[in-house]
């Protein structure tokens, strides 16, 4: 039976919709996030990753993007690339035809155009409404969050899939909202953002970038996993430590969700609110998370 997990209750259900589709004509494990990802970038509606996600203070979308076999520990990831869609399949391409794991910025994009990929204007008519409204702001980096959604805007998305004892991980993300051009966050980040394992598990991250790259996030819940700890234990040992060392957690969303070998999935966040979808048997429920340092108000 295959598994799989995605982040965020907007883009999460496109990527875990498309997925699920990819699953029933019989696409591999890997391709399934692929295509799941690539459906969340593609989507001019979700203010998240790829297509229509919020750009850089320059107003420029970079996109980063990383995938994780946990079978031989595999892995590929690009960051900085703007103006390409999907960056999850340049990811995919890079681990699987080149001898390095990441390409980086306007070489990257390079790489793209030579496989075929073909240069876009990502920017949507909204997220060029939110860049003015950013602009215009006196606080800037707040305005974005101004927003009538139920759902305040999300940046990335991060799968995960299990199959019969073998995992794969992978994340697509714009990154922060309005960052410094050229910041590079979590997702991209093998050990960061993601982590594969066939021997352990797999685990990934969303959220406040910089702390949950600085534990190591999700290297640490595989290893955590190694140790003997179940995917929900795994995770909240991660928050816990994070809560203890990394004081900026306590007032951001930090994110760790991982599969385990025994058939378990869980999640855990520092603060704020969190959706996870789940797909089993062909079909998907979501299910809420509450910061362990309290909810959003
Ligand atoms: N977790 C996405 C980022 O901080 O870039």
């Amino acid at each position: 039976m295959r598994t799989m997990l995605s982040t965020w209750l907007r883009p999460g259900k496109v990527a875990i919709d498309a997925a699920i589709v990819a699953d029933q004509e019989g696409d591999s494990l890997e391709n399934c996030l692929v295509r799941g990802l690539s459906a969340a970038e593609d989507h001019p509606e979700l203010i998240a990753i790829g297509r229509g996600a919020l750009p850089n203070s320059d107003g420029e979308i970079e996109l980063d993007a990383a995938i994780m076999n946990g079978s031989d520990l595999s892995a590929g990831a690009v960051c900085g690339v703007r103006g390409i869609l999907p960056v999850i399949k340049l990811a995919q391409i890079v681990k699987d035809t080149t001898p390095y794991v990441m390409l980086a910025g306007e070489q990257a994009r390079r790489f793209a155009l030579a496989n075929g990929f073909v240069p876009e204007n990502l920017m949507t008519d909204e997220v060029n409404r939110r860049y003015q409204m950013y602009l215009e702001s006196p606080e800037r980096s707040k305005a974005y969050v101004h927003s009538t959604e139920d759902e305040p805007p999300h940046d990335t998305v991060t799968m995960l899939g299990r199959e019969d004892g073998h995992f794969v991980a992978a994340s697509s993300t714009s990154g922060l909202p309005f960052k410094l051009p050229g910041r590079i966050g979590d997702s991209p980040i093998v050990g960061a953002g993601v982590y594969a394992d066939d021997e352990v598990g797999c685990a990934g991250a969303t959220g406040m970038g910089e702390e949950l790259w600085k534990a190591c996030a999700s290297f640490r819940a595989v290893e955590f996993m190694r140790q003997g700890m179940s995917a929900q234990q795994a995770c909240d040992a991660v928050i816990d430590q994070m809560i203890r060392r990394q004081p900026a957690s306590h007032q951001r969303e930090c994110v760790v969700l991982a599969l385990d070998k025994n058939g378990g999935y869980g999640a855990s966040i520092s603060w704020g609110d969190f959706d996870l979808w789940i797909s089993e048997h062909g079909t998907s429920r979501s299910q809420h998370y509450s910061g362990k340092l309290g909810a959003k108000a």
